[in-house]
């Protein structure tokens, strides 16, 4: 994989900076892009540099549209090309549906499903270029279940796994691989603040959500593998 280029989203922290750091230890140049604290992208490009790969960040809230734009011309003029575009960028929420604002599901529905179609929108074109060129959107187990209290969140990861099937079959002949990782809880701030219920002991971590994604990015060949679903330990398989 050395000598790829790849945009990570979100990467500021929790999934997103495991699955910078799991590139760089590959050789792949990184653009960091979005993320409105900029303290913990430049935290992620410094530990990235000390891997020795090449990295930048482009902080800003993905959901205004030049700021999304602005920053993928920032990244692919760093990168000078772009074959891995890794949508991780996300929000969540917990609470009953008449105790949700609509405001919160309209963030929601920009984070996990506008951005992620908007930037790849935005970057299809120079992934045609690649010779290697994969989409892997983080998406989530409520892309598949439904869990009271995450009527929203739900709602938005159910639209980025159908927006992920479609552009799957959209670009597949153009050599263009467009994968979910679908993770349960992992032990990041996002779980921190929004479940403050589960027990650490047993949660996914993000290093098990990056080995995923670099399991797809690694292994290219004739088998293709759409969507990897990842339960905790303790729950029971299958039951997502
Ligand atoms: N943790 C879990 O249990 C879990 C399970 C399944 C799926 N996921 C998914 O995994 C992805 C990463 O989440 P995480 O657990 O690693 O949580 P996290 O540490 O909170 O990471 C989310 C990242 O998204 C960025 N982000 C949020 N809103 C943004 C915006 N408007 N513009 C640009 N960047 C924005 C945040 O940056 P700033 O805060 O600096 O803006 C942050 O770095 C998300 O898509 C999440 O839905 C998480």
């Amino acid at each position: 994989m050395k000598g790829l280029k790849a945009i990570v989203t979100g990467a500021g922290s929790g999934i997103g900076r495991a699955i910078a750091l799991a590139l760089a230890k590959e050789g792949v140049d990184i653009a960091l892009v979005g993320g409105k604290r900029e303290e913990k992208l430049k935290e992620t490009k410094e530990l990235v540099e000390k891997e020795g790969a090449k990295c930048e960040y482009f902080a800003g809230d993905l959901r205004e549209d030049k700021t999304l734009e602005d920053c993928y011309k920032s990244a692919k003029a760093f990168l000078g090309g772009l074959d891995v575009l890794i949508n991780n960028a996300g929000l969540t929420h917990n609470s009953l549906l008449e105790n949700t604002e609509m405001k919160v599901f309209d963030d929601m529905m920009a984070v996990n499903v506008r951005v992620p179609y908007h930037l790849t929108k935005v970057a299809l074109a120079d992934l045609k270029n690649s010779k290697r060129a994969s989409i892997i959107n983080i998406a989530s187990v409520v892309a598949h279940s439904g869990y009271a209290w995450q009527s929203a969140y739900s709602a938005s990861k159910h639209a980025l796994l159908g927006f992920t099937k479609a552009l799957s079959a959209e670009v597949y002949k153009e050599g263009i691989r467009v994968h979910a990782v679908s993770p349960g809880g992992v032990f990041t701030d996002m779980v921190k603040i929004s479940r403050p219920d589960l027990n650490p002991d047993g949660m996914i971590m993000p290093e098990d959500v990056s080995s995923a994604v670099m399991f797809l990015l690694k292994n290219r060949t004739n088998a293709v593998i759409d969507e990897i679903l990842i339960h905790r330990d303790g729950k029971q398989p299958f039951m997502v």
